[in-house]
């Protein structure tokens, strides 16, 4: 088989006139961790849904280990996981039932399904909470188990969608080292995700926006092909003032506030004394400033700007 576990071309997804996913095209390489990058109502579940044959493409083609998105459905579903964004467990199972359950689903029995859950429990660090059922479990503790249930069947790619959108930062990070430890063992991983400094850690990004790719790289790619210029940075007490003054100065690509600092991206050529002579001269305060390390979010602000949207 390919090394390629996915491989799309020019996915389409209607909804009446509506235009969800606009001709997509993307490849996932075994052991990737993939980065489906894009606000809120930008394509990413869509896109996956399609990927596992739960949605009709309206356009397009496409294979998830080399099975025919569109006729192949069930042996991509029987091979792949998927935690959604809106999981279900069943509430009134207990996690060890609901892993058992959902394990029968994919097949597994016996003393092979026992030592599967087994391995997951501890994977996903469920000891404790075997016998508890699903209705009540605080928000950390489902994701755990939601996770747990899409790797009962050895996938050899899992499909995540948003793991991270509610939870907290140590959960997250959780979350990222399971990522990070399944890809070592070599499974790919699909994972979608808002959050810039999460997905600095995947191999290869798409940023998808109003359903368009609209940049494919590793992050280090996306940033030297994608930000025009440079980053700079002031510190500041007046941040959306100094970030809406900077966006008018010539040569000033793009301004906006993080953190405690402006960050602005300036035009090859410009002087960097350039933006802060200018908002000196218009009665605001800030820091010298300084060169700044570029990030995936100064990319994707670059990026959403070309489209015209905020
Ligand atoms: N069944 C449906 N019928 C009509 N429109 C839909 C349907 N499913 C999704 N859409 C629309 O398609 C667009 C893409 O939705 P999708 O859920 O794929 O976005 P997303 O990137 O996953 O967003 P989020 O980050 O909020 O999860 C949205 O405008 C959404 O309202
Ligand atoms: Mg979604």
């Amino acid at each position: 088989m390919s090394d390629l576990v996915v491989d799309v071309r020019d996915l389409t997804r209607r909804f009446g006139s509506f235009v969800a996913v606009d001709r997509v095209s993307f490849q996932i390489p075994r052991g990737a961790i993939f980065g489906f990058l894009g606000p809120n109502g930008a394509g990413k579940s869509t896109t996956i849904r399609m990927l596992l044959g739960i949605l009709p493409v309206s356009e397009g083609e496409g294979q998830v280990l080399g099975f025919d998105i569109r006729t192949s459905s069930e042996e991509i579903r029987a091979r792949v996981g998927y935690m959604s964004q809106r999981f279900s467990l069943y509430e009134d199972l207990t996690v060890l039932e609901n892993l058992h359950f959902f394990g029968g689903v994919f097949g597994l029995s016996g003393a092979r399904l026992d030592q599967k859950v087994r391995e997951l429990v501890e994977m996903t660090r469920l000891e404790g909470f075997e016998q508890q059922l699903a209705q009540g479990l605080p928000g950390g503790i489902r994701q755990r188990l939601a996770l747990a249930t899409s790797l009962l069947h050895d996938p050899e790619i899992v499909f995540l969608d948003e793991p991270t959108g509610a939870v907290d930062p140590a959960l997250r990070r959780y979350f990222w080292e399971r990522i990070a430890e399944l890809s070592a063992a070599g499974r790919t991983v699909m994972v979608t995700s808002h959050y810039m400094d999460e997905v600095e850690r995947c191999h290869d990004i798409c940023f998808i926006h109003h359903g368009r790719l609209m940049a494919q790289g590793s992050p280090g790619d996306l940033k030297s092909r994608h930000l025009p210029g440079e980053m700079w940075q002031v510190r500041t007490s007046a941040r959306a003032e100094v970030a809406a003054h900077l966006a008018r100065v010539p040569g000033v690509a793009g301004a906006f506030p993080s953190g405690e600092m402006v960050r602005y991206l300036l035009e090859p050529g410009f002087d960097p004394a350039g933006p802060a002579t200018a908002l000196r001269a218009s009665g605001l305060t800030c820091s010298a400033p300084e060169p700044a390390e570029p990030t995936l979010e100064d990319v994707f602000v670059a990026l959403s700007r070309k489209r015209g949207t905020p």
